[in-house]
């Protein structure tokens, strides 16, 4: 099964969570400003997750929904660390949809910096998709 992991993360909370999830899925997280973060072969599952910052998501992160396409992926899950709202879950899932990916209501969310057991609770999240 081929799974990928794309973040965007300002200040490390959301590549915490991107971390774990790839390290359960035995494959690397890739930031999504990174020249490696396009999808070379489609992906059976791509988790995506990101934050809010100022009501709304990176710039690089919109910029990097805009690139993906129906067939990068078989499906997608997303994760997010925003503070307030899980707005940041819908507008990534909005992203998704508007590129024909199908994406699982299911979600998995932290707010904040997560913990050791949030960590621990992503990985076994993940691990439900593949
Ligand atoms: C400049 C800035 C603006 C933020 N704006 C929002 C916001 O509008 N809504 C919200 O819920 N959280 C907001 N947050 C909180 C972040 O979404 C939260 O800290 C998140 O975990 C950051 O993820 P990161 O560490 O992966 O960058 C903001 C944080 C910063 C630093």
């Amino acid at each position: 099964m081929n799974i990928a992991v794309r973040y965007y993360s300002r200040s490390g909370n959301t590549k915490a969570i991107a971390e774990a999830i790839a390290q359960a899925a035995g494959v690397q997280a890739v930031s999504v400003d990174k020249a490696d973060a396009k999808i070379a072969e489609p992906a059976d599952v791509l988790f995506i997750g990101g934050a809010l910052y100022a009501y709304g998501l990176d710039s690089r992160l919109k910029a990097y929904l805009k690139t993906l396409k129906a067939g990068d992926a078989k499906k997608a899950v997303v994760f997010s660390t925003t503070w307030i709202s899980k707005h940041s879950i819908d507008l990534i899932k909005d992203g998704l949809k508007a590129a024909g990916i199908p994406v699982e209501d299911e979600f998995f969310y932290v707010k904040g910096k997560p913990s050791e057991a949030e960590l621990k609770d992503a990985a076994e999240f993940a691990k439900k998709f593949f």
